[in-house]
């Protein structure tokens, strides 16, 4: 799919699409059922490759478990991150069994067979980039910037990811004097080399300048997005745009037939399931920080500065005319748990 800029309006227009049906292009014969197609294919990449696979899979369960089988239960970093990876592996392996399956959800309501729906989660799994976790080097890395057009979602998404690294900046601050005293510490250590392992095409080349408190706290940063607003937008808020069916069909039948009411409901289902409320982010956590921590204030601080951060955002976007692509601050989980 070809985008134009337009500059009158500041936005991208698409100019063209390539599709089984050929190349169409606007005012063609096949110029809006090109787009119903290349809506479909971004509603399963989103749904499928974004979401369960990108952010389940491929990311958050490695987080998880990294974290417990190193930090795990006292380590500072490890009460920061708990209400982040907080049954992580029991959802993951809930949706594995319920939507995975043959059968299941995946293959009953999206575009592809059980085979194909497999094919695709393997091989997706090892193109993962973890860089899409941070907004600005992720904007660098697709060449979005100074591109000549508004990036309204994109500058809420840095403004977001801001706050975050804030937060885990003041935090690692308090518990790590120096940059050798946490390059030293060898429970971090082992966290990072079991991330490093495990997350497809690793994190170390994301680390630069190896285990310091700038690129530890930006690391956590990215944790937190990934769990909160980008496990966020590629899942529950798909509410607000997949069930308009005939505009984005999870899947569209060569015949010309319409997807089937029974497939219809099972989206509605598994939508539904995407929007039953989770534990918030903006929450008081400071429970989490151990009664016997001699920098307990300051931590529990660090915990209210970043909900007033947040608090802050929430009522400053509030005023302004309501958006639904917006992700307010109030609107975000803190973890993936369905
Ligand atoms: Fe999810």
């Amino acid at each position: 799919m070809l985008f134009r800029v337009d500059k009158d309006t500041g936005t991208v227009k698409p100019v063209q699409i390539e599709s089984e049906l050929g190349v169409s292009k606007p005012g063609d014969a096949t110029w809006e059922f090109a787009k119903k197609l290349a809506l479909c294919a971004a509603t399963n990449h989103l749904s499928l490759v974004r979401h369960f696979n990108g952010v389940h899979l491929a990311s958050a369960a490695h987080l998880a478990i990294a974290t417990r089988n190193c930090l795990f239960p006292d380590h500072p970093l490890s009460r920061l991150l708990w209400p982040y990876i907080f049954r992580t592996q029991q959802s993951n392996r809930a949706v594995t069994r319920a939507q995975m399956v043959k059968g299941g959800d995946f293959d009953s309501v999206f575009s592809f067979t059980h085979t194909g729906m497999c094919n695709l989660f393997s091989g997706t799994y090892v193109q993962y980039k973890f860089i899409v976790n941070d907004p600005e080097e992720d904007a660098r890395d697709r060449g979005i910037l100074k591109g000549g057009f508004d990036t309204p979602t994109q500058n809420d998404l840095e403004q977001l990811f801001s706050i975050f690294f804030r937060h885990a900046s003041a935090y690692v601050h308090i518990y790590y004097e120096s940059d050798a005293q946490i390059a030293q510490d060898a429970a971090v250590q082992n966290w990072i080399t079991e991330l490093d392992g495990s997350i497809p095409n690793g994190i170390k080349a994301v680390l630069r300048g190896g285990i310091t408190r700038d690129s530890v706290s930006r690391l956590i940063a990215r944790f937190m997005y990934l769990v909160t607003v980008q496990h966020d937008i590629v899942g529950s808020f798909l509410w607000n745009y997949q069930l308009w069916a005939h505009k984005q069909p999870t899947r569209m039948y060569r015949n010309g037939n319409r997807m089937p009411l029974d497939a219809y409901q099972r989206l509605v289902n598994a939508n539904f399931n995407l929007n039953v409320p989770r534990t918030p982010l903006m929450n008081d956590f400071s429970d989490l920080i151990r009664a016997d921590d001699n920098k307990r204030a300051e931590a529990i601080q660090a915990l209210n500065d970043f909900q007033k951060g947040l608090k802050d955002l929430e009522t400053k976007w509030r005023m302004e005319s309501w958006h639904v692509w917006r992700v307010y601050p109030k609107l975000l989980e803190v973890n993936i748990n369905a």
